[in-house]
Protein backbone atom coordinates (compact mmCIF):
# COMPACT_ATOMS: atom_id res chain seq x y z
CA UNK A 1 0.00 0.00 0.00
CA UNK A 2 1.15 3.65 -0.95
CA UNK A 3 2.20 5.26 2.67
CA UNK A 4 0.71 8.52 1.66
CA UNK A 5 -2.94 6.75 1.23
CA UNK A 6 -2.87 4.79 4.84
CA UNK A 7 -5.56 5.73 6.39
CA UNK A 8 -5.58 6.76 10.29
CA UNK A 9 -7.93 3.93 11.22
CA UNK A 10 -4.91 1.53 9.77
CA UNK A 11 -2.01 2.91 11.61
CA UNK A 12 -0.63 0.28 14.25
CA UNK A 13 -0.19 3.40 16.46
CA UNK A 14 -3.60 4.48 16.68
CA UNK A 15 -3.87 1.25 18.88
CA UNK A 16 -1.38 2.22 21.49
CA UNK A 17 -3.21 3.76 24.69
CA UNK A 18 -1.71 6.25 26.77
CA UNK A 19 0.08 4.37 29.84
CA UNK A 20 2.48 2.30 27.08
CA UNK A 21 3.07 5.72 25.09
CA UNK A 22 5.09 6.48 28.54
CA UNK A 23 6.02 3.29 28.54
CA UNK A 24 7.98 4.06 25.10
CA UNK A 25 9.33 6.77 26.56
CA UNK A 26 10.53 5.52 29.66
CA UNK A 27 12.37 2.80 27.80
CA UNK A 28 13.91 5.46 25.25
CA UNK A 29 15.12 6.76 28.51
CA UNK A 30 16.80 3.73 29.76
CA UNK A 31 18.73 3.18 27.05
CA UNK A 32 19.81 6.43 26.61
CA UNK A 33 21.52 6.64 30.15
CA UNK A 34 22.67 3.26 29.69
CA UNK A 35 24.29 4.01 26.69
CA UNK A 36 26.03 7.31 28.31
CA UNK A 37 27.10 4.96 31.15
CA UNK A 38 28.94 2.30 29.07
CA UNK A 39 30.34 5.07 27.25
CA UNK A 40 31.73 6.26 30.84
CA UNK A 41 32.86 3.21 31.77
CA UNK A 42 34.33 1.99 28.73
CA UNK A 43 36.27 5.43 28.61
CA UNK A 44 37.63 5.05 32.36
CA UNK A 45 38.48 1.27 31.85
CA UNK A 46 39.22 1.22 28.34
CA UNK A 47 42.15 -1.80 28.56
CA UNK A 48 40.31 -4.17 30.38
CA UNK A 49 43.35 -6.16 30.92
CA UNK A 50 43.87 -7.37 34.46
CA UNK A 51 46.98 -7.18 36.81
CA UNK A 52 48.51 -10.77 37.50
CA UNK A 53 49.27 -12.21 40.48
CA UNK A 54 52.82 -11.39 40.56
CA UNK A 55 54.92 -9.86 43.23
CA UNK A 56 55.41 -6.22 42.19
CA UNK A 57 52.15 -4.40 40.81
CA UNK A 58 51.36 -2.71 37.67
CA UNK A 59 52.23 1.09 37.78
CA UNK A 60 48.82 2.11 36.65
CA UNK A 61 45.41 0.73 35.70
CA UNK A 62 46.21 -0.61 32.21
CA UNK A 63 43.81 1.99 29.92
CA UNK A 64 44.28 3.30 26.41
CA UNK A 65 43.86 6.77 28.19
CA UNK A 66 46.68 6.37 30.31
CA UNK A 67 49.61 5.94 27.59
CA UNK A 68 53.17 5.43 28.22
CA UNK A 69 54.79 4.95 24.38
CA UNK A 70 54.52 6.69 20.86
CA UNK A 71 52.16 4.39 19.27
CA UNK A 72 49.87 4.70 22.35
CA UNK A 73 50.32 8.56 22.46
CA UNK A 74 48.58 8.31 18.70
CA UNK A 75 46.20 6.16 19.73
CA UNK A 76 44.91 7.90 22.61
CA UNK A 77 44.54 11.08 20.57
CA UNK A 78 42.58 9.74 18.00
CA UNK A 79 40.72 7.64 20.21
CA UNK A 80 39.65 11.56 21.88
CA UNK A 81 38.40 12.60 18.22
CA UNK A 82 36.71 9.67 17.57
CA UNK A 83 34.78 9.99 20.96
CA UNK A 84 34.47 14.00 20.83
CA UNK A 85 32.91 13.73 17.66
CA UNK A 86 30.52 10.48 18.61
CA UNK A 87 29.78 12.33 21.74
CA UNK A 88 28.77 15.60 19.48
CA UNK A 89 26.26 13.25 17.53
CA UNK A 90 24.64 11.99 20.93
CA UNK A 91 24.24 15.22 22.10
CA UNK A 92 22.09 16.62 18.81
CA UNK A 93 19.98 13.33 18.90
CA UNK A 94 19.33 12.87 22.25
CA UNK A 95 18.78 16.56 22.25
CA UNK A 96 16.22 16.73 19.19
CA UNK A 97 14.50 13.16 20.44
CA UNK A 98 13.63 14.36 23.95
CA UNK A 99 12.62 17.70 22.56
CA UNK A 100 10.38 15.86 20.10
CA UNK A 101 9.37 13.55 23.16
CA UNK A 102 8.19 16.55 24.96
CA UNK A 103 6.89 19.04 22.57
CA UNK A 104 4.85 16.62 20.70
CA UNK A 105 3.55 13.89 23.43
CA UNK A 106 -0.42 13.78 23.18
CA UNK A 107 -2.26 16.39 25.44
CA UNK A 108 -5.19 16.09 27.42
CA UNK A 109 -8.30 16.56 25.60
CA UNK A 110 -6.60 16.48 21.88
CA UNK A 111 -8.19 15.24 19.26
CA UNK A 112 -7.19 11.68 18.08
CA UNK A 113 -6.23 12.94 14.66
CA UNK A 114 -2.93 11.96 13.65
CA UNK A 115 -0.18 14.98 12.85
CA UNK A 116 0.25 15.07 9.27
CA UNK A 117 2.59 12.30 7.74
CA UNK A 118 6.11 13.01 5.73
CA UNK A 119 7.27 11.16 3.35
CA UNK A 120 9.38 11.54 -0.25
CA UNK A 121 11.08 14.55 1.17
CA UNK A 122 14.38 14.77 -1.11
CA UNK A 123 16.03 17.32 1.45
CA UNK A 124 15.69 15.63 4.35
CA UNK A 125 16.85 12.26 2.81
CA UNK A 126 19.81 13.87 1.30
CA UNK A 127 20.92 15.25 4.89
CA UNK A 128 20.88 12.14 6.54
CA UNK A 129 23.00 10.50 4.24
CA UNK A 130 25.18 12.77 2.74
CA UNK A 131 26.20 14.28 6.27
CA UNK A 132 26.66 10.93 8.19
CA UNK A 133 28.86 9.55 4.71
CA UNK A 134 31.30 12.64 5.56
CA UNK A 135 31.16 11.67 9.21
CA UNK A 136 32.10 8.74 8.18
CA UNK A 137 35.02 9.34 5.93
CA UNK A 138 36.66 11.77 8.50
CA UNK A 139 36.67 9.14 10.60
CA UNK A 140 38.08 6.73 8.11
CA UNK A 141 40.74 9.15 7.59
CA UNK A 142 42.33 10.39 10.50
CA UNK A 143 42.00 6.37 11.28
CA UNK A 144 44.11 5.76 8.46
CA UNK A 145 46.69 8.50 8.86
CA UNK A 146 47.11 7.14 12.13
CA UNK A 147 47.53 3.79 11.40
CA UNK A 148 49.99 4.65 8.36
CA UNK A 149 51.94 6.59 10.73
CA UNK A 150 52.30 3.85 13.46
CA UNK A 151 52.97 0.81 10.69
CA UNK A 152 55.17 3.09 8.37
CA UNK A 153 57.71 3.68 11.54
CA UNK A 154 61.08 1.97 10.45
CA UNK A 155 63.17 0.59 12.78
CA UNK A 156 66.61 2.07 13.60
CA UNK A 157 69.51 0.31 13.34
CA UNK A 158 70.11 0.48 17.00
CA UNK A 159 66.53 -0.69 17.50
CA UNK A 160 65.94 -3.57 19.83
CA UNK A 161 64.35 -6.57 17.95
CA UNK A 162 62.67 -9.41 19.82
CA UNK A 163 60.24 -12.06 18.33
CA UNK A 164 56.82 -12.70 20.29
CA UNK A 165 55.12 -16.05 19.69
CA UNK A 166 51.81 -16.65 21.08
CA UNK A 167 50.99 -20.27 22.10
CA UNK A 168 48.18 -21.80 23.39
CA UNK A 169 48.21 -20.04 26.24
CA UNK A 170 51.57 -18.46 26.99
CA UNK A 171 53.92 -16.29 25.47
CA UNK A 172 57.70 -17.07 24.32
CA UNK A 173 59.95 -14.43 23.70
CA UNK A 174 63.09 -14.28 22.11
CA UNK A 175 65.84 -11.91 21.67
CA UNK A 176 67.36 -13.24 18.76
CA UNK A 177 70.52 -10.33 18.67
CA UNK A 178 71.23 -11.01 22.56
CA UNK A 179 70.43 -15.16 22.94
CA UNK A 180 67.69 -15.02 25.53
CA UNK A 181 64.57 -16.71 25.58
CA UNK A 182 62.03 -16.29 28.09
CA UNK A 183 58.29 -16.76 28.86
CA UNK A 184 55.54 -14.55 29.44
CA UNK A 185 57.85 -11.31 30.80
CA UNK A 186 58.59 -8.78 27.72
CA UNK A 187 61.79 -6.77 29.09
CA UNK A 188 62.91 -3.87 27.27
CA UNK A 189 64.98 -0.65 27.99
CA UNK A 190 62.49 2.62 28.29
CA UNK A 191 63.52 5.57 26.21
CA UNK A 192 66.65 7.13 26.00
CA UNK A 193 65.65 10.69 23.96
CA UNK A 194 69.80 11.11 23.44
CA UNK A 195 70.03 7.39 22.53
CA UNK A 196 66.52 6.30 21.63
CA UNK A 197 66.41 2.46 20.94
CA UNK A 198 62.72 1.60 20.78
CA UNK A 199 61.87 -2.34 20.71
CA UNK A 200 60.84 -3.66 17.26
CA UNK A 201 58.19 -6.72 17.96
CA UNK A 202 58.33 -9.43 15.34
CA UNK A 203 54.80 -11.64 16.24
CA UNK A 204 54.34 -14.96 15.10
CA UNK A 205 51.87 -18.04 16.21
CA UNK A 206 53.03 -21.33 17.24
CA UNK A 207 49.03 -22.80 16.46
CA UNK A 208 46.02 -20.25 16.72
CA UNK A 209 45.22 -16.87 15.97
CA UNK A 210 46.32 -14.81 19.26
CA UNK A 211 46.20 -10.86 19.68
CA UNK A 212 49.57 -9.06 21.43
CA UNK A 213 48.11 -6.07 23.33
CA UNK A 214 49.50 -4.35 25.82
CA UNK A 215 47.08 -0.59 26.04
CA UNK A 216 49.46 1.38 27.72
CA UNK A 217 52.34 0.98 25.06
CA UNK A 218 50.22 -0.08 21.18
CA UNK A 219 47.74 -1.21 19.70
CA UNK A 220 46.09 -4.95 19.58
CA UNK A 221 48.26 -6.43 16.75
CA UNK A 222 46.74 -9.65 15.95
CA UNK A 223 49.53 -13.04 16.23
CA UNK A 224 48.63 -15.22 13.11
CA UNK A 225 49.99 -18.79 12.29
CA UNK A 226 52.10 -18.43 9.05
CA UNK A 227 52.21 -15.19 9.09
CA UNK A 228 54.35 -12.06 10.48
CA UNK A 229 53.24 -9.09 12.11
CA UNK A 230 55.24 -6.36 13.42
CA UNK A 231 54.68 -3.76 16.19
CA UNK A 232 56.82 -1.26 18.24
CA UNK A 233 56.99 0.27 21.48
CA UNK A 234 58.81 3.02 22.78
CA UNK A 235 58.18 3.13 26.17
CA UNK A 236 58.98 6.47 27.98
CA UNK A 237 58.67 5.47 31.36
CA UNK A 238 60.25 2.67 33.35
CA UNK A 239 57.79 0.43 35.58
CA UNK A 240 55.24 -3.10 34.92
CA UNK A 241 52.59 -2.68 32.29
CA UNK A 242 50.35 -5.28 31.65
CA UNK A 243 48.47 -6.93 28.86
CA UNK A 244 46.84 -9.96 27.31
CA UNK A 245 45.85 -12.09 24.36
CA UNK A 246 43.07 -10.13 22.39
CA UNK A 247 41.65 -12.91 20.68
CA UNK A 248 39.76 -15.69 21.91
CA UNK A 249 42.31 -18.62 21.55
CA UNK A 250 40.84 -21.59 23.49
CA UNK A 251 39.66 -22.38 26.92
CA UNK A 252 42.57 -20.61 29.02
CA UNK A 253 42.60 -17.44 26.74
CA UNK A 254 41.36 -15.51 29.53
CA UNK A 255 44.24 -16.31 31.34
CA UNK A 256 47.43 -15.32 28.46
CA UNK A 257 48.85 -12.45 30.52
CA UNK A 258 51.75 -10.46 29.88
CA UNK A 259 53.91 -8.52 31.75
CA UNK A 260 56.16 -5.83 30.12
CA UNK A 261 58.96 -4.26 32.72
CA UNK A 262 60.70 -1.23 31.14
CA UNK A 263 64.06 -1.35 32.77
CA UNK A 264 65.94 2.21 32.77
CA UNK A 265 68.78 1.47 30.38
CA UNK A 266 71.39 0.70 32.72
CA UNK A 267 69.23 -1.86 34.61
CA UNK A 268 68.09 -3.54 31.14
CA UNK A 269 71.51 -4.14 30.07
CA UNK A 270 72.34 -5.72 33.80
CA UNK A 271 69.08 -7.92 33.07
CA UNK A 272 70.57 -8.80 29.66
CA UNK A 273 73.72 -10.25 31.23
CA UNK A 274 71.76 -12.51 34.01
CA UNK A 275 69.55 -14.10 31.43
CA UNK A 276 72.56 -14.62 28.62
CA UNK A 277 74.52 -16.86 31.75
CA UNK A 278 73.75 -20.60 31.44
CA UNK A 279 71.75 -22.27 33.98
CA UNK A 280 73.03 -22.37 37.37
CA UNK A 281 74.70 -26.20 38.00
CA UNK A 282 74.02 -26.65 42.06
CA UNK A 283 75.32 -29.42 43.39
CA UNK A 284 72.60 -29.52 45.92
CA UNK A 285 70.06 -29.83 43.63
CA UNK A 286 71.52 -32.71 41.35
CA UNK A 287 69.18 -35.41 42.24
CA UNK A 288 66.31 -33.24 41.52
CA UNK A 289 67.85 -32.42 37.97
CA UNK A 290 68.11 -36.28 37.33
CA UNK A 291 64.95 -36.31 37.88
CA UNK A 292 64.00 -33.77 35.41
CA UNK A 293 66.25 -35.26 32.73
CA UNK A 294 64.46 -38.84 33.64
CA UNK A 295 61.15 -37.77 33.14
CA UNK A 296 59.55 -36.21 29.64
CA UNK A 297 60.36 -32.41 30.77
CA UNK A 298 63.13 -32.23 28.80
CA UNK A 299 60.81 -32.86 25.51
CA UNK A 300 59.29 -29.88 25.86
CA UNK A 301 61.62 -27.30 27.78
CA UNK A 302 64.98 -26.30 27.73
CA UNK A 303 67.47 -25.65 30.54
CA UNK A 304 70.61 -23.89 28.44
CA UNK A 305 73.59 -25.52 29.22
CA UNK A 306 72.26 -29.11 29.93
CA UNK A 307 70.67 -31.49 27.86
CA UNK A 308 66.91 -30.25 27.89
CA UNK A 309 66.50 -28.86 24.83
CA UNK A 310 62.76 -29.07 24.27
CA UNK A 311 60.97 -26.04 22.63
CA UNK A 312 57.13 -26.78 22.91
CA UNK A 313 57.00 -25.61 26.41
CA UNK A 314 58.92 -22.52 28.23
CA UNK A 315 62.44 -22.04 28.51
CA UNK A 316 63.46 -22.40 32.27
CA UNK A 317 66.82 -21.46 31.84
CA UNK A 318 65.97 -18.74 34.50
CA UNK A 319 62.64 -19.63 35.27
CA UNK A 320 62.94 -18.20 39.10
CA UNK A 321 63.65 -14.49 37.40
CA UNK A 322 59.52 -14.94 36.47
CA UNK A 323 57.20 -13.81 39.02
CA UNK A 324 54.02 -15.59 37.75
CA UNK A 325 53.78 -18.82 36.22
CA UNK A 326 51.39 -20.19 33.83
CA UNK A 327 51.28 -17.14 31.93
CA UNK A 328 50.09 -15.24 35.17
CA UNK A 329 47.55 -17.89 36.72
CA UNK A 330 49.31 -17.41 40.05
CA UNK A 331 52.59 -15.65 41.49
CA UNK A 332 55.97 -18.08 41.34
CA UNK A 333 56.34 -19.15 44.89
CA UNK A 334 57.74 -22.81 45.96
CA UNK A 335 53.99 -23.74 46.79
CA UNK A 336 52.36 -22.71 43.68
CA UNK A 337 55.46 -24.07 41.55
CA UNK A 338 55.12 -27.78 43.66
CA UNK A 339 51.66 -27.34 42.64
CA UNK A 340 51.94 -26.38 38.99
CA UNK A 341 53.91 -29.31 38.26
CA UNK A 342 51.58 -31.89 40.60
CA UNK A 343 48.50 -30.82 38.83
CA UNK A 344 48.69 -28.43 36.04
CA UNK A 345 45.30 -28.64 35.02
CA UNK A 346 44.53 -27.19 39.01
CA UNK A 347 45.56 -23.91 38.42
CA UNK A 348 45.33 -23.73 34.88
CA UNK A 349 41.95 -25.71 33.48
CA UNK A 350 42.97 -27.00 29.46
CA UNK A 351 47.25 -26.30 29.94
CA UNK A 352 49.11 -28.59 27.47
CA UNK A 353 51.54 -29.39 30.15
CA UNK A 354 50.33 -33.18 31.41
CA UNK A 355 50.60 -34.12 35.25
CA UNK A 356 54.08 -36.15 35.44
CA UNK A 357 52.67 -38.82 38.25
CA UNK A 358 55.82 -37.93 39.93
CA UNK A 359 56.40 -39.29 43.64
CA UNK A 360 56.08 -37.04 46.91
CA UNK A 361 59.65 -37.47 46.75
CA UNK A 362 60.70 -37.03 43.21
CA UNK A 363 58.20 -34.23 43.25
CA UNK A 364 60.45 -32.37 46.09
CA UNK A 365 63.23 -32.90 44.66
CA UNK A 366 62.56 -31.78 40.59
CA UNK A 367 61.12 -28.37 42.38
CA UNK A 368 64.12 -27.62 44.75
CA UNK A 369 66.03 -28.29 41.05
CA UNK A 370 64.09 -25.46 39.46
CA UNK A 371 64.08 -23.06 42.28
CA UNK A 372 67.61 -23.34 41.76
CA UNK A 373 66.78 -21.81 38.39
CA UNK A 374 67.43 -18.34 38.87
CU1 LIG B 1 45.79 -16.31 22.97
CU2 LIG B 1 43.58 -15.50 23.39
Amino acid sequence: MDHATRSVEEAPWRVVDRPQRFRFGAIVGAISVAAIVSLIALASSAGGATGSLGNDRPVSTPSIFAPVSTPAFAIRDLSYFVLGICAVIFVVVAALLTYSIIRFRRRRGEDEREPPQVYGSNQIELAWTVVPVLIVFVLFLATARYIFGIEGHAPPSQALQVTVVGHQWWWEIRYPDLGIVTANELHVPARDPANPSPTFLTLESADVIHSFWVPQLAGKMDVIPNKTNRTWIDPHTPGLYVGQCAEFCGVQHAWMLLRVIVHPTDEFAAWVAEQQAPAVDDRVARTGRDVFRSVACINCHTVRGTTANGIFGPDLTHLMSRSTLGAGVAANTPEHLRAWIEHPAGLKPGALMPAMQLSRHELDQLVAYLLTLR
